[in-house]
């Protein structure tokens, strides 16, 4: 990630030592996750590190370790769900080794990942949070998954896309400032900057899949309306497009194929869609700067922000 290499290196560096060590005590396991680990972002990671600031190394690394690894379960069962065949740019586990080994394979990086918080004596007030973090992760997806080619209205989006990233990233932010015990203000500032960030990235998300490249992105374009999940771009083009009659039958057959995701890009294109979802996505960047407490990670944050809304992976 391109602001990676000016943020915090020594949390980074042990921060991938502990990643890696986390899925070496089984060699299948190695096999299976090294190149899925490998290739994230470490978004939420580095919300924690930046909100946490200069606590101890003790402090920090296992718990931005489990939130990794919780982030990276999560992926890993929602590639089952979606059916998807490559994340990261590499094959996914479900498409490479099957939905069994993939479900395990989610299962163990989950209950790694509160191996290490058990270990690092965080408390029951993180514990709590985590727990309500996962909670809400498979309440959104759950969500999402019974009413898969059915078309969201704007509020439902919200309330799913809040469930599945807004409340994850808000929460980096929470258990970052928690763990630096700043105070009360403090915390709820960070946790409403996460929750904005989280918003603009999902909603960036969902414009990628439709006009990102895959080299960058690491998936195959068209994934979220070939697997049923209608997100905001095509709920803007079935608002605004002449064609919108073509997009809802694409939609309402509960099977897309190849040609219908063409033809679905075609019509969102030549609406407003785009520039819709990226002035929403703005709204939420300026409303988490504007939440930003003075700090010494304020202009680091400001640049993950930037980062969010520029994304292109
Ligand atoms: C990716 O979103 C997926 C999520 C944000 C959450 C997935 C959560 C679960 C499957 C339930 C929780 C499970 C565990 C083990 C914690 P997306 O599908 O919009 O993005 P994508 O395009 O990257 O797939
Ligand atoms: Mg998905």
């Amino acid at each position: 990630m391109d602001f990676l290499s000016a943020l915090g290196t020594n949390d980074l560096r042990e921060l991938e030592n502990c990643l890696a060590q986390s899925i070496s005590e089984d060699s299948f396991i190695k096999e299976i996750c090294a190149p899925l680990i490998v290739g994230g972002k470490r978004l939420r990671p580095q919300l924690f590190f930046l909100c946490s600031g200069d606590a101890a190394p003790a402090k920090k690394i296992p718990l931005a370790t489990a939130l990794e690894l919780i982030h990276t379960a999560s992926l890993v069962h929602d590639d089952i769900l979606d059916s998807a065949k490559k994340r990261r740019g590499v094959a996914t586990i479900n498409s490479a080794y099957g939905a069994q080994i993939a479900v395990l394979v989610g299962d163990y990086l989950f209950a790694k990942a509160f191996q290490l918080v058990a270990e690092g004596d965080y408390g029951s007030r993180v514990s709590e949070i985590l727990s309500r973090l996962v909670k809400n992760l498979c309440v959104g997806e759950i969500m999402q998954d019974r009413a898969l080619f059915a078309v969201p209205t704007l509020s439902e989006y919200y309330t799913r896309i809040n469930l599945k990233t807004a409340f994850f990233l808000s929460t980096c932010c929470r258990l970052g400032a928690i763990v630096a015990e700043r105070d009360d203000m403090e915390i709820e500032n960070l946790a409403a900057y996460g929750e904005n960030l989280g918003l603009a990235f999902q909603i960036v998300d969902d414009l990628l899949d439709f006009f990102g490249e895959e080299n960058l992105t690491g998936k195959i374009l068209g994934g979220d309306i070939k697997s049923g999940v209608i997100t905001l771009p095509v709920i803007r083009a079935l608002n605004q497009s002449g064609d919108a009659e073509t997009l809802k039958k694409i939609i309402a057959q509960g099977n897309v194929s190849g040609a219908d995701v063409q033809t679905a890009i075609k019509i969102i294109s030549e609406t407003d869609a785009a520039a819709y979802c990226r002035t929403r996505a703005e709204a939420h960047i300026d409303c988490a700067i504007m939440s930003l407490p003075d700090s010494a990670a304020r202009f680091a944050l400001e640049q993950i922000a930037s980062f969010v809304i520029n994304r292109k992976r």
